[in-house]
Order: C-alpha cells, then sequence, then structure tokens
C-alpha cells in the first residue's frame, strides 16, 4: 500500500463556529466551514450521490433525522450553502431547492389548506403569480391580489381569514417599495404567516427577518449564485417553520443538485462584493439617465416618490442592480435598442456578474394578458436591466448609444 500512515500524519487543525460578531463580508466568506471527514479540505467537498451507506445499527430508537439517506431529502453539500445563507439572513436556519419556484412552492403548500385565504401583492415575480392565481384556487384555497391602492394600506386589507401573507419588496419589474414592517405587523395582527421573496435585494441589502418576516425565499439563481451558471432556490426562517417545510419539499421532490449547491456556495462567497459594486453601476447608470430624451421614467428602489424613498432608505442598505427603463417609443423602440446593445446581452434574469437586459411583458410575466400587464403598469416599453460588475462608464456608454438609435 502506498501513501502516507493515517497514524503518522499531523492531526488535522479544526474549524472554529464562527463567532456571533463577524460582519456580512467574512460570514459570506466563512460560514458554513466545516471539518471535511476524508481530506480536511479547506473547500467543502461536493457529495455527487444519490444515496448513502445505511448504518447496519440503525433502529427505530433514533431519530431518522440522525442519518444521511438520499440526495431528495439531504445532502451535506446542500447543507452547507443552506448554512450560509441561513447566516447572511440571520436565520436560525435554512433550506435550499433545485429552484426558485421549487422554493417557493414547497413553502406556500405548506402552509395554506382548502378555505384559507392567502393576500398577495399584484406585481410580484410572473411565477409567483401563476402559483398563488392558477394553481392554489384549484385546491380550494382563496387568493386575493391587492391594488397598488390596498397594498398602500395592508392592514385594511388583510382580514381574520387571511392564513398567509406574500410580498416583495422591491417589485419585479416595477422596483416599488413596500413597507415591510407594516406588511408583517398586519400579518400577525390576524395571526397570519408573512412570507417575503429577497431575490432583488438579497440579503447584503435587506434584511427581512430582523422586521418581522416569518419566512425569506429566493430565486438564488439570481444573485445569491450570482454567475448566471445554477438554478436553485431557498428558503430561511425558524426551524420549527423549516422543519414543517422539508416535509412538503421531499414530497414534492426539489431538492438542489449537490454540484449545484456548491456553485451556490462559491458564489455567495462574493455577493457582498458583487451587490455593492452592481448597486452603484445602477446608482450611476440612473443618474446618466434621469431625465433623457428616449427615457419616459426610470424605475428605480426610492424614485416612486418621498414616501417610496423614506420607506427604502430605512430598510436597504443597498439599493441593488435591477433598473426599470420605460422607453418613450414604445415597443417599437425597445426592439430597436435591444439590437443595438453591444455590451449588455439580452436575455431573462438578473443579478448575475454580467449586465443583462430583457422585456418583462415577453419573459417573466409572459404568463399575463396584455390587460393585466397594463393593469399592473407592465406597459410595452418597459426594459428590465439588471447591472452587472463591469465598469460602470462602459456600461453608460453601451446603453447610451443603444438609446441614441432607438
Ligand atoms: C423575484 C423572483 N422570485 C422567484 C423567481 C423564480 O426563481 P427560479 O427561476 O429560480 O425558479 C424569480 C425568477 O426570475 C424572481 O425574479
Amino acid at each position: 500500500m502506498s501513501g502516507p500512515d493515517p497514524a503518522s500524519a499531523p492531526p488535522r487543525p479544526k474549524f472554529h463556529p464562527l463567532p456571533e460578531w463577524v460582519g456580512p463580508a467574512t460570514r459570506a466568506v466563512h460560514a458554513g466551514a466545516r471539518e471535511d471527514a476524508n481530506a480536511g479540505s479547506v473547500v467543502f467537498p461536493i457529495y455527487q450521490t444519490s444515496t448513502f451507506h445505511f448504518p447496519a445499527e440503525f433502529s427505530e430508537a433514533r431519530d431518522p433525522r440522525d442519518v444521511q439517506l438520499y440526495t431528495r431529502l439531504g445532502n451535506p453539500t446542500q447543507e452547507v450553502a443552506a448554512e450560509v445563507l441561513a447566516s447572511l439572513e440571520g436565520a436560525e436556519a435554512a433550506r435550499v431547492f433545485g429552484s426558485g419556484m421549487g422554493a417557493i412552492a414547497a413553502t406556500v403548500l405548506t402552509f395554506v389548506s382548502p378555505g384559507d385565504e392567502v393576500v398577495a401583492l399584484s406585481d410580484l415575480y410572473g411565477g409567483t403569480l401563476d402559483l398563488l392565481g392558477e394553481l392554489l384556487p384549484r385546491f380550494g384555497v382563496r387568493v386575493r391580489f391587492l391594488s397598488a391602492a390596498e397594498a398602500a394600506r395592508p392592514e385594511s386589507a388583510i382580514g381574520p381569514s387571511t392564513k398567509l401573507v406574500y410580498f416583495e419588496s422591491p417589485t419585479n419589474p416595477l422596483l416599488r417599495i413596500h413597507d415591510i414592517r407594516r406588511w408583517t405587523d398586519a400579518a400577525h395582527a390576524v395571526g397570519a404567516l408573512a412570507v417575503f421573496d429577497n431575490t432583488f435585494a438579497t440579503p447584503i441589502g435587506q434584511h427581512p427577518l430582523a422586521r418581522g418576516v416569518d419566512l425569506v425565499l429566493h430565486s438564488a439563481s439570481k444573485s445569491l449564485g450570482g454567475h448566471s451558471d445554477v438554478i436553485a432556490g431557498a428558503v430561511a426562517g425558524s426551524a420549527d417553520l423549516l422543519e414543517r417545510v422539508d416535509r412538503t419539499r421531499s414530497i414534492l421532490g426539489s431538492p438542489l443538485d449537490p454540484f449545484a449547491a456548491f456553485l451556490l456556495t462559491r458564489g455567495m462567497k462574493t455577493l457582498p462584493l458583487r451587490v455593492a459594486k452592481q448597486s452603484e453601476n445602477a446608482r450611476k447608470l440612473v443618474g446618466a439617465l434621469a431625465p433623457h430624451p428616449a427615457v419616459a421614467e426610470v424605475h428605480y428602489p426610492g424614485r416612486e416618490g418621498p414616501a417610496a424613498e423614506s420607506v427604502a432608505s430605512a430598510q436597504m442598505r443597498f439599493r441593488g442592480g435591477v433598473v426599470g427603463l420605460e422607453l418613450a417609443g414604445g415597443r417599437a423602440a425597445v426592439r430597436r435598442f435591444l439590437g443595438n446593445l453591444r455590451l449588455v446581452h439580452v436575455a431573462a434574469s438578473l443579478g448575475g456578474v454580467e449586465s443583462l437586459a430583457s422585456v418583462p411583458r415577453e419573459t417573466s410575466h409572459r404568463g399575463l394578458s396584455d390587460a393585466d400587464c397594463l393593469a399592473r403598469g407592465i406597459r410595452p416599453g418597459l426594459v428590465r436591466l439588471s447591472l452587472g460588475i463591469e465598469d460602470a462608464e462602459d456600461l453608460i456608454r453601451d446603453v447610451s448609444e443603444a438609446l441614441a438609435g432607438a
């Protein structure tokens, strides 16, 4: 036999638990670190396996959760990714999923039953609108979508029959701001669960759990992964609530593949750097384009008016890299603008290192009718830009030149 004798090998250094006082950049790099029993590697390995040896001594007397059984039910590489997210969100626990929609569906379906009412914003991600508006009513769950006026006064819209309140801020795609604390208080006043999608702001931009939200959801395919190379989802919150979600996740079968979990953990290490740079790029682009003759309106968190600005500055540390541009020339101008871009890729999604442009009417919200889109303020001239980490001057030049020819 070749190789070092394990008995004479130097002892491996122990990982220490992360002290509570560390900041978000330190958490992003060090959270989830743990001893690797096999090789002592600094980077936790990918357990690319569907199943695990079942201990012969396992008996009914032991808690089945102590045993690593099958990757649909759990896997160490998934757990590391979940631990990093929990640490960043300031949550007791988190779980990762095979997509954002997988996380949203498993979470919502865990907490509603026939006869319950869900109250939701009407300007949510399109897939979430489909789940709430199309699927839930088939199983006897009533869903009430709030108009913009109702959403400004959630305490009047959320009632005693409301079981779950679902919202986002900034919203997709118009980047409207909602007061997280106010919505959460209104939900809790009637004993409803407050569920919040934090995909746009990320835990670096804001901490919904610190404002009372019960469960925070993510499309980790966006900023958490950050490199447009993984489809993933996550939920963070209390250990008790997440144990209930576990059951639904294993029934629905939406776990995260171990290799994707590894990419997600790797991506999250640079999340604070990327969010800061993307927010800076967005701020500079908004400054350069407002006003601009080809742009009728610029959507960015806080720009709706003084009330939105005051809520955004209270609850957000970073405003994020997503900007909405309403082109004055409508749909025809959008087509020309997209065709003129040289650096910004025309593609759905957001939060990656590369800048992307997409038309919400044709991507995230293509499931809605024209009338539904207009009712939600999604007009044909709306383009959504997700700014990456490139040089701000280059992005401003690319967008300005594309607008000049639109
Ligand atoms: C805000 C938001 N939530 C959820 C999702 C769904 O995530 P996924 O595409 O990872 O299923 C998206 C996707 O665009 C999104 O933008």
